[in-house]
Parts: C-alpha cells; structure tokens; sequence
C-alpha cells in the first residue's frame, strides 16, 4: 500500500496475536509494519517477524529486485521486526544496514552471518539520491538500540515502537484518518506496558521533535499517524510526564499482611519516614491494590521498603506481583529495605532482601523481622527503619 507517493508499506497483520512479549495481552491483535522508500537507491525500513516473513517477500518483491536493493534501516532489532532479516541478508547480497551501534551488535548475533553494517549517530544523512533520510537517536524507546528515522523535507518519521499500538488495523485500513473507532486507548496501553519504564527516555527523545516538521508518523506497530499528530505527541508528553517537586524524595512502602502485624509494621515504618520533611510517602496495601496501581505505584521512586509475613516458608504472591512490577532497568541502584512478620521461621524477609539484590537495588538497612505481636521495642525499630531509609535518600 503506498501512504505517501514513493512510500509503501509493505508489512503484515497479525489479528491473532493475544500476547506480546510473553506478559503483554494484546486484545486487538497487532501488526508489523515495514516501509519501502523509493529514491534512486531505495531503503527499506523495519522488518517484521520471522513466521510472516513469507507475506513480507511476496509484498517486498512485488515491488523490487532484492538483489538490487542497497538498503537496510534497522530502528530497532526485537525479533517482531528484525526475525525476517537474516533472510532477507540471504536474498539481497548488496544490503547495507544502517542502524545504532547496539542494534547492528544484537542484529549481528540474531543472524548469525556477515553481512556490511554502517553505523549511525545523531543527524547523520542517509543519501538516497532524490530523498534523505536523517537519524534521530531515541535509546531505550525501549531498546537500547532504539533510533528514528526522518525522511527529511517530507515531514515523515519512522518510529518503529514509538507511538505504535497492538491494535490490528482492518485489511487496507493503515491509516490514523481510516480507523473507525478511536484506538488512542491501545496507544497508551502499548505506552504504559513498553515505555512506561523510560519516561525519562521519551522525555529527552519528545524534546528532539520540538521544531522538526512533521506531517506522518510512521510506527512499528498500528495504524500509521497521518492526522492528529500533535494530539498523540501531547498525549506521550502527558503520559512520560512525572510529577516529582523539586528537592522531594518518594519511598514506596508495599506490604501484604495477613493478621495486621505487618501492616502495623508498615504503618510505622511510614510514620519513620514521614518524618523527614523532604520525603512524600506512598503506603500501599498489596493484596488490595490493582495491577494498574502497582505499576503506578512503582513506575519511579528513590527508596522502596516491602513487607510481606511467611506463608508456607515464603513471601506472598502480593508482594511477588509487586517486585515484579518494578523496572529493574530503572530502579537499578535505589535504595530498599524489607520487613515482615512471621510466626514459625520467618524466611519472607530473606527471600525479598535476595531478589531484591538480584535487581541490583541497594538494599543497606537491615530487614526488621517481628514475630507474633509487635513489642515497644519493635515499634521503635520500624520507626528507625523509615527515619533511616528516608535519610538515606536525602
Ligand atoms: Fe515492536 Fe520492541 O518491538
């Protein structure tokens, strides 16, 4: 299909998919999307994943004699769009694959064959003859290997995640302005599920488009962004915006109780913390909360402090869900501490310090285990855990 004269999309639907990623439900299905750019050298942008691949090459072929194709943006190499290239390195032997450093590392590794890398930083030109392709760097949009790609006078950007939706247009109906329900719900799913862990990273990326013309976005996944630009643009600035008053520190305080001791401990760690004037403090019962504010919860913080008590010699699934939910790309280096209530053994607290540490979160102040009812002297002692984490952080 062309959605732009000279540029076709040349990708695939995939209504059936129901999860993404392993853990990402996606209702809609979704698809892949590859663009051919036409010039007197053209470029082909993005692959798809490998188990479509043969869809892909009848559309691609249709269009143009691989072996004379030159060449290969990669903007980002998770197999759902990189699974179709080592193919495609077989069948177009002159290909140049133009991509960030990590992307032709990781690529380099998934295909497993020589094939000619170039190596793009930011701004660089891609001359194709009568079109130019600039690259913007966008790391951690949400790869290390992440960059978009202009398509410089013609107000175009190839985005690949960015802006995307698993949302699986009807047959031929690829564009923003065909769509006959409003699938701005599936853009922030798909923004909370793979972005919402780089905020900081959309942010600086955003800030690149400031002044840039632009009249398409080009996604990976979804319909393509012909209409509406600015809205979608102010929506990502919305949604990786975070509210942090200056000089202020947050502790998260995740418990689970099963009796109302831990609880109890949780509370006065909270009380510990509030004490200190430069700490907000968000005390969040586990088990009550929803998926949806556990993620919240835990989508940026300076300290965390999670207590659950010992169920069967282990920590309850509440709190699992939890340390789960934390970005261990993000959180790597905070401060944590871990708490808990037990009545025979207590092995939670060791359980949740371990994985903790495993996430490479700093994890300095000593658990407080209580078992059976709270004494004077442990109250003290939960109180002194939140005065100290907080002082920790500011
Ligand atoms: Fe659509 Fe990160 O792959």
């Amino acid at each position: 299909m062309e959605i732009r004269p000279g540029i076709h999309w040349v990708g695939v639907r995939d209504p059936d998919l129901e999860v993404f990623d392993v853990i990402i439900p996606t209702e809609y299905g979704t698809t892949y999307n590859s663009y051919l750019v036409e010039a007197e050298e053209p470029a082909l942008i993005d692959g798809v994943k490998e188990e479509f691949q043969e869809e892909w090459f009848a559309k691609l072929e249709a269009r143009i004699d691989l072996a004379k194709l030159k060449h290969l943006i990669v903007n980002h190499t998770e197999p759902d769009h990189s699974g179709s290239i080592k193919e495609l390195l077989r069948r177009a032997p002159h290909l140049v694959v133009h991509g960030s450093r990590a992307a032709l590392q990781f690529l380099s590794e998934q295909v497993n064959m020589e094939f000619q890398g170039r190596l793009v930083g930011e701004n660089d030109i891609l001359d194709l003859g009568s079109r130019k392709l600039r690259f913007i760097m966008a790391p951690f949009l949400h790869w290390p290997d992440t960059i978009w790609t202009y398509l410089e006078g013609e107000g175009v950007l190839f985005t690949c995640d960015g802006f995307g939706s698993h949302f699986c247009f009807p047959e031929g109906k690829i564009l923003a302005s065909q769509q006959e329900v409003d699938f701005t719900p599936a853009v922030e799913y798909y923004f909370d599920k793979i972005m919402g862990p780089f905020k900081s990273k959309v942010r600086e990326a955003l800030a690149k488009l400031d002044g840039l013309q632009l009249e398409m976005i080009a996604t990976g996944h979804g319909p393509i962004l012909d209409v509406d630009l600015e809205r979608f643009i102010r929506l990502y600035q919305e949604w990786s915006f975070e509210e942090q008053a200056a000089g202020r520190k947050k502790v998260v305080i995740a418990y689970a109780s099963a009796y109302g001791h831990t609880k109890r401990m949780a509370e006065l760690i909270a009380e510990g913390a509030r004490s200190n004037p430069q700490v907000d403090v968000l005390l969040m019962d586990a088990a009550s909360a929803s998926p949806e504010e556990v993620s919240e919860a835990v989508s940026s913080f300076d300290a965390i402090i999670v207590g659950s008590p010992t169920i069967n010699a282990d920590a309850v699934y509440p709190i699992w869900r939890v340390l789960e939910s934390i970005s261990a790309i993000t959180a790597k280096g905070k401060a944590a501490a871990v708490f808990g209530n037990y009545g025979w053994s207590g092995e939670a607290v060791a359980l949740l310090e371990e994985r903790l540490e495993k996430m490479r979160l700093v994890v300095g102040h000593p658990p407080v285990k209580v078992r059976f009812g709270l004494t004077a002297e442990d109250e003290k002692r939960c109180r002194a855990m939140g005065e100290t984490v907080a002082a920790s952080i500011t």
